[in-house]
């Protein structure tokens, strides 16, 4: 989307649509809504006078209204978006406001829009918490970006419903704010193109991208951005003696793909990084399709099973974000990418192979595939000086009956990490609830012949004893596990973006990178 920063006063903005964000003040739960435009134009909040008087607008999140021909304004239609209760409001909530006036433009059939910066001068701060302009351009230009993206590459008659959008300040700020409002759009255009980048990754099918084309989107991506990255497949994997990651491989004819993308910040002259500055590692999972192999899946739904890749979509995602944020941190990408299936060449249940680590693993289940992968992925990532790990992964069915669609699992066998996490997600508006991986599971993967198995001893608790196989092979660095596996691929679309991938994690990983930025 071609999206511009203007400076100028809404009401005399010439657009097919000006869209201005609308909260609720009146508190209480009961309460009847005593609505208030975001905006400090007068002539704007008077457009919309009649129509809020009239109580047919309540501006929950998500709703919208369009006016046309709105009085005294040079827009053509107006927008009213709600974005909910003002007490309390949350950058997530004007993600998805923004979202929401890019996705309702899209029917009208309308090219172009313009979006009110939302100005809480109007109000005072019991009403609305302050929020930081930088921010507020930021998750404006991100919900906008995610919104517009829809699919139609498979279609062969594909029709443009793209919309551009101009965002629009009413008042003239001053130039120091000026600075900032403009320095979160470009790092809100950066992160939302990453985000976009992974779910049209995920989007992909699975007889499209296989392995070898996630590696060369990776390759071509790190080529774009200036990112080292080296593509591995079977000689390397068996070379490094990745006999879980193999042995998931070995039942596809397509290759599997070992991604290694490496970010070196870059330093000014005589600059140098503390010896033990951290190096990140971020692993992905890359199933490309999990059919289970011999312990194949159920018919129903397997076509879903494309979207198995999305843990190493957002780690490439996020590799591409960080070239262009440029945090003062290594970071490395890891992506472990197969197609699990059954074949005479695939591994059984009952099979036991050997891990990088050396530890040796009983599999009972061979559509437990991701955690072999993984376990190889996280011990390469430590040997490559990896000092923090994150990984991201659809892991398990288990996490989706734990805890739904909103919220992905999280793991980790550090508080400070942890926190730090969870530090950065209240700013990428994402969900995650932690999980436990104490020591006290670990008979969950106690094997009768070899160090560990793949499943857990009984149906309970299946996304922790994937984690807790996971931990048996980071030791003692600091790590987290987002388990994705319900929140990668949206069912339903909403107000604010379409339905199918979601490009979970993207944001959180990267404001997690970001919080170790010198
Ligand atoms: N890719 C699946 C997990 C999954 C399930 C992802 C639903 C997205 C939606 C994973 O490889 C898997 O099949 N896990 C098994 C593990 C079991 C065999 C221990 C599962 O969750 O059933
Ligand atoms: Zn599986
Ligand atoms: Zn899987």
């Amino acid at each position: 989307m071609d999206t511009k920063l203007n400076f100028q006063d809404a009401a005399g903005f010439q657009t097919p649509l000006l869209a201005v964000f609308v909260v609720d003040i009146a508190i209480g739960k009961d309460a009847e809504p005593l609505l208030v435009l975001l905006t400090t134009s007068d002539a704007v909040t008077g457009a919309a006078a009649k129509v809020l008087a009239s109580g047919e607008f309540k501006a929950t999140l998500g709703e919208t209204l369009l006016l046309h021909a709105p009085n005294g304004l040079k827009a053509e239609r107006l927008l009213l978006v709600g974005l909910g209760k003002a007490k309390g409001l949350s950058v997530d909530e004007v993600r998805k406001g923004a979202g929401t006036a890019v996705r309702a433009a899209k029917p009208l059939g309308v090219r172009e829009l313009a979006i009110a910066f939302p100005e809480d001068h109007a109000l005072d701060d019991e009403h609305l918490e302050t929020l930081p302009c930088a921010l507020l351009s930021r998750v404006l230009i991100e919900g906008a970006e995610l919104a517009e993206l829809d699919w139609d590459t498979y279609r062969s008659e594909r029709k443009d419903r793209s919309v551009r959008v101009l965002s629009v300040i009413a008042k003239d700020v001053e130039k120091s704010t000026r600075a900032e409002i403009q320095e979160g759009f470009d790092a809100g255009l950066i992160v939302a193109a990453a985000q976009n980048f992974t779910r049209s990754l995920v989007n992909e099918p699975g007889n499209i991208l296989t392995p070898t084309e996630l590696g060369k989107r990776a390759a071509a991506m790190c080529a774009e951005m200036g990112l080292k990255c080296e593509v591995h497949s079977t000689a390397k994997l068996l070379e490094l003696k990745m006999g879980a990651f193999a042995a998931v491989a070995q039942g596809s004819e397509q290759p599997p793909a070992l991604i290694v993308m490496t970010y070196e910040p870059q330093l000014a002259k005589g600059e140098t990084l503390a010896k033990d500055a951290p190096v990140l590692g971020l692993v992905g999972k890359g199933i490309t399709f999990d059919t289970g192999g011999i312990s194949i899946k159920p018919g129903d739904g397997m076509e879903k099973m494309k979207y198995d890749m999305a843990g190493a979509g957002a780690m490439i995602g996020a590799m591409r974000a960080i070239s262009q944020l440029k945090p003062k941190v290594k970071v490395i990408g890891v992506v472990c990418s197969a197609e699990n299936m059954p074949d005479g060449k695939a591994y059984r249940p009952g099979d036991v192979v050997t891990a990088m680590s050396g530890k040796t693993i009983e599999v009972i289940n061979t559509d437990a595939e991701g955690r072999l992968v993984l376990a190889d992925g996280l011990h390469y990532a430590k040997t490559l000086g990896c000092t923090h790990l994150i990984d991201a992964a659809t892991l398990t069915g288990a996490c989706v009956v734990a805890l739904g669609t909103l919220n992905a699992g999280l793991f980790s066998n550090d508080e400070e990490t942890w926190q730090k996490f969870m530090a950065s997600t209240a700013i990428s508006g994402e969900k995650f609830w932690r999980l436990p991986c104490t020591d006290d599971y670990k008979d969950q993967i106690k094997s009768s012949i070899a160090d560990m198995r793949n499943t857990g001893a009984n149906r309970w608790g299946g996304a922790i004893s994937a984690a807790m196989f996971l931990k048996e092979f980071v030791g003692e660095t600091p790590w987290l596990h987002l388990d994705i596996a319900g929140c990668a691929w949206n069912d339903e679309s909403r107000p604010w973006i379409a339905n199918g991938p979601s490009g979970i994690a993207v944001r959180s990983i990267l404001e997690w990178v970001w919080s170790y930025s010198d």
